[in-house]
């Protein structure tokens, strides 16, 4: 009995998920085969950065020429899982039929909207609902702002439709062509390394740093001077300008006093470590008025694994530990996305005998991040994979319970930017 429940869910659940792996695959070839996309360029015509349809004709018309027929590839290829269960499990049949049955409500939403009965735009149309975002893009559904990107950010990426899980697998749940990434620490040997990898990506980087002028990457060999801006912890307000232009700030300074104990070395490891990055993110949050901005803007933070693990270094792992902290009870209800940075050992000026290579460490920093991984965890050390997810659960849910909500983002946001037609103005690819 067990036995056939279990198999029942299994054929149920998987053929549903099966025919949304079927969507994205549709939308992705769509995107890449010119005769799919002659239709699909329907659907791109429909909408407004504020996501307003721009005419009703044009609007039924794409359901007709987009929608419906992707449904229908739905349909076609659910049903073929329906004849595999037929022929191997003959008792689970029906069961398998759930993901064809999903995909008619799709389908008959799809109809309704081409004959242009309007309750069907409303209650079927769900990532294409005007009016102000009021949570980032999510991680594992499809929410607006996460689908506002495939029309307005990079219209190669965000391709699923109901999941994230095909755009997680392909690298393609976050695009970075195009964004503009300031990095802190950038003349330091993972500063460096990140505004290499994230360059190759397409993205315009902004070298954000204490000290030197001019931080210069090495492009096929030659050296390239990067837009360096300079700052000073405890002067971070005099950044404000400069990152309302940044789409993605990784802050990524710090230091490490080794053995040290002093008052003074104290001071420096909570200032630079942890109080400075979050005073930046709170300066970079502050940034974030607009649907645009909701949608693309993000934080990574570097905390390292010395949250979860010794540094042999007790100054290094409190102020890390405190900053790790800081982000997680902020980035409960943060206004855009926050992701951290969990490094083990690598070897840089910091950490003269880290084993990793920085380089290495920045390309799996980037490749976690296209796959929309909000804690990054690069390291050798595998408890880390264990320790910090819990560790991170624990104390988010703890701080969850015992702390309030911050107000409401709507409220939270002037009254003029969270009007529909704002974002049409600022989008960038609209
Ligand atoms: N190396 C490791 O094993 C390891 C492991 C986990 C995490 N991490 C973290 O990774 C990040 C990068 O470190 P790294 O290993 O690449 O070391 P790094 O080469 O020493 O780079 C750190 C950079 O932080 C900036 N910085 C230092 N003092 C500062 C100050 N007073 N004010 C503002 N910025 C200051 C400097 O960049 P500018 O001169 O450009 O400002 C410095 O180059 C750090 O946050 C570190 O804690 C390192």
């Amino acid at each position: 009995m067990v036995t056939y429940l279990i198999a029942t869910t299994a054929w149920g659940v998987g053929s549903v998920l099966w025919v949304e792996v079927v969507r994205d695959f549709y939308h992705v070839l769509s995107h890449y085969w010119p005769p799919l996309y002659r239709l699909h360029a329907w659907h791109h015509r429909v909408f407004r950065p504020n996501l307003t349809a721009v005419n009703d004709t044009i609007y039924r018309q794409a359901q007709w020429r987009n929608d419906v027929p992707e449904c229908l590839f739905m349909l076609l290829l659910g049903l073929f899982v329906w004849v595999i269960a037929h022929a191997i499990a003959p008792e689970q049949q029906w069961a398998a039929l759930a993901g064809s049955l999903y995909t008619l409500t799709f389908l008959f939403g799809a109809i309704a909207r081409g004959c242009g009965f309007e309750w069907a735009n409303e209650l079927t149309d769900l990532t294409h609902q005007a009016g102000p975002f009021l949570t980032p893009p999510s991680r594992w559904s499809v929410n607006r702002p996460y689908h506002w990107r495939h029309h307005f950010d990079n219209q190669k990426a965000y391709y699923c439709g109901t999941l994230t899980l095909v755009d997680k697998l392909m690298g393609t749940a976050l695009s970075l062509k195009g964004k503009t990434i300031a990095v802190t620490g950038a003349s330091g040997t993972l500063g460096r390394s990140l505004l290499q990898h994230l360059h190759a990506c397409g993205a315009k980087v902004i070298a954000l740093t204490s000290k030197e002028p001019t931080v210069t990457i090495t492009v096929n060999g030659e050296s390239l001077p990067v837009k360096t801006l300079t700052w000073q912890v405890g002067k971070e307000s005099e950044l404000a300008a400069d990152l309302e232009k940044v789409d993605i700030l990784i802050l990524n300074h710090g230091i490490n006093v080794q053995g040290s104990r002093t008052a003074e070395a104290i001071t420096l490891s909570y200032e630079i470590n942890t109080f400075s990055s979050w005073r930046l993110m709170e300066l970079f949050f502050s940034t974030v008025r607009t649907n645009e901005d909701v949608a693309t803007k993000e934080v990574w933070v570097n905390t390292s694994e010395a949250e979860v693990s010794p540094a042999f270094s007790p100054l290094y792992e409190l102020s890390k530990r405190e900053l790790g902290d800081l982000v997680t009870l902020r980035r409960l209800d943060a206004p855009c996305v926050v992701r951290k940075l969990i490094l083990g050992p690598f070897k840089s000026n910091l950490n003269p005998i880290g084993v990793m290579s920085a380089d290495k460490v920045a390309k799996q920093i980037v490749n976690l991040a296209t796959r929309d991984v909000r804690n990054i965890i690069v390291t050798i050390n595998p408890l880390t994979f264990l320790a910090f997810p819990i560790k991170e659960l624990c104390v988010s849910t703890y701080f969850k319970l015992f702390s309030r909500k911050a107000a409401n983002l709507t409220t939270a946001l002037p009254q003029s930017e969270t009007l529909p037609g704002d974002a049409a103005t600022s989008s960038k690819a609209g």
